[in-house]
């Protein structure tokens, strides 16, 4: 008698588990009704495509290119492949072209900086988790906004090649390093040359300069003799749900986009949602963020 109570509450223990655990893992999701995946990447609201109405506001309305013969869905952000999506971290990761200038004996070749402008009001480019990176043995690099009123600089010379290992700490010899100003909306990143890669440009003939997503950057998977040919980076964007402070945001509950249970973060920008300490899900979705009192009970 007491083995078969003992045996079924073990059963109702292991059933809450796996529900705690399916709500825990349960991905942010889309608005009900609207596709939450463009091509392999996840479009959690308050994202959207197809509609108007699968997004909570015009800015966050995103362009799900159509798959065209061998090409297959992209998700753009711009003119840019957008590559991930997070909720919970209030950013993206964009694929943008990387700045270069080349040389030969003669001189320079061709010089290709990288403008762009995120005119739309909810994005930045992440100082967090972004580092400005130069590769390059003749290479001044060049970030700033597309005013040119405020940046950074870092500054790579060589006079023999080096091996770009992962390990190797991109310090100023073929690789050279710095942060990027908080709040940048627009981005305009050149590389040149001090003295057109004179001696040098038989193992390294180009400067390159870029913004990398610090968690995913690998110096090996560049080379100081390489030619460009459409070598991208992966570029750290962060977004709010509107440009209001949390206070202006709350005052209007009609359009307030946060759901129950969460906090309103501000960056600066604007504001964006989050479950409060102990809850789970969509923060922007209703009902809102879920408490995990089973999770509680099937870890006791
Ligand atoms: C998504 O698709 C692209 C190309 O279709 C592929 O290169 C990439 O590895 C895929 N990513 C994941 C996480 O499956
Ligand atoms: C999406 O991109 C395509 C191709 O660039 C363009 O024709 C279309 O107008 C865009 N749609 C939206 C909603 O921006
Ligand atoms: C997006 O990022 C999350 C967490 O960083 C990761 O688990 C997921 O695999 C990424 N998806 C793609 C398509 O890169
Ligand atoms: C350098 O490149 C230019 C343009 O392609 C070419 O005309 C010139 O011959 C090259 N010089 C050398 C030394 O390779
Ligand atoms: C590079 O510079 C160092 C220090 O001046 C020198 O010892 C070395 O021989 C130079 N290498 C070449 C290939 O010129
Ligand atoms: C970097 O890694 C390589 C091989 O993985 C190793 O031989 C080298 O000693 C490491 N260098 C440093 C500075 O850690
Ligand atoms: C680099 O080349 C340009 C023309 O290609 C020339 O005007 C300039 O003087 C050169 N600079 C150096 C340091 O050799
Ligand atoms: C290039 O090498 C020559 C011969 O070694 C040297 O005289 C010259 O100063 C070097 N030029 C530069 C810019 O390093
Ligand atoms: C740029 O991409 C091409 C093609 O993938 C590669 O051969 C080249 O080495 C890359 N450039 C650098 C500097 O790594
Ligand atoms: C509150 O938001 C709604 C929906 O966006 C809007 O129609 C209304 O005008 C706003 N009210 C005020 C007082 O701003
Ligand atoms: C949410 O706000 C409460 C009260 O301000 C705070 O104690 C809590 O740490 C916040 N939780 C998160 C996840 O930011
Ligand atoms: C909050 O929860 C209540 C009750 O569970 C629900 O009626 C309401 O729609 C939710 N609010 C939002 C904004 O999701």
């Amino acid at each position: 008698m007491m083995l078969k109570i003992w045996v079924s509450w073990l059963m109702i223990m292991l059933l809450l588990c796996s529900i705690a655990t399916a709500i825990a893992q349960r991905p942010a999701g889309s608005k009900p009704g609207c596709r939450d995946k463009c091509g392999n990447v996840s479009v959690p609201y308050p994202f959207g495509i197809d509609d108007r109405d699968c997004a909570e506001n015009e800015d966050l309305y995103l362009n799900c290119s159509q798959s065209d013969g061998d090409d297959p869905e992209k998700l753009c952000f711009y003119n840019f492949p957008l590559l991930n999506i997070s909720v919970l971290e209030g950013s993206m990761i964009i694929s943008i072209p990387t700045s270069y200038d080349c040389y030969n004996q003669s001189g320079l070749l061709s010089e290709v900086p990288c403008i762009i402008n995120l005119e739309r009001a909810p994005y930045t480019f992440s100082d967090t988790q972004n580092v400005f990176t130069a590769i390059g043995c003749d290479t001044m690099a060049f970030v700033s906004n597309e005013e040119v009123t405020y940046g950074a600089a870092c500054i790579s010379l060589c006079n023999e090649t080096v091996s770009l290992a992962d390990n190797s700490s991109c310090s100023g010899s073929g690789c050279c390093q710095t942060s990027i100003p908080k709040g940048l909306k627009s981005l305009y990143i050149s590389s040149m040359s001090l003295q057109n890669h004179t001696n040098i440009s038989d193992f390294n003939p180009c400067g390159y300069a870029f913004l990398a997503d610090k968690r995913s950057f690998k110096a090996s998977d560049w080379q100081l003799s390489g030619w460009p040919d459409g070598n991208v980076s992966d570029v750290v964007i962060d977004w709010v749900v509107e440009t209001k402070t949390c206070e202006q945001a709350q005052a209007n509950t009609s359009s307030y986009a946060c759901s129950n249970n969460t906090n309103c973060s501000e960056n600066g920008q604007g504001y964006r949602c989050e479950c409060k300490d102990g809850f789970t899900g969509n923060p922007y979705l209703s009902p809102g963020c879920q408490g995990n009192l089973l999770l509680r009970l099937s870890q006791t």
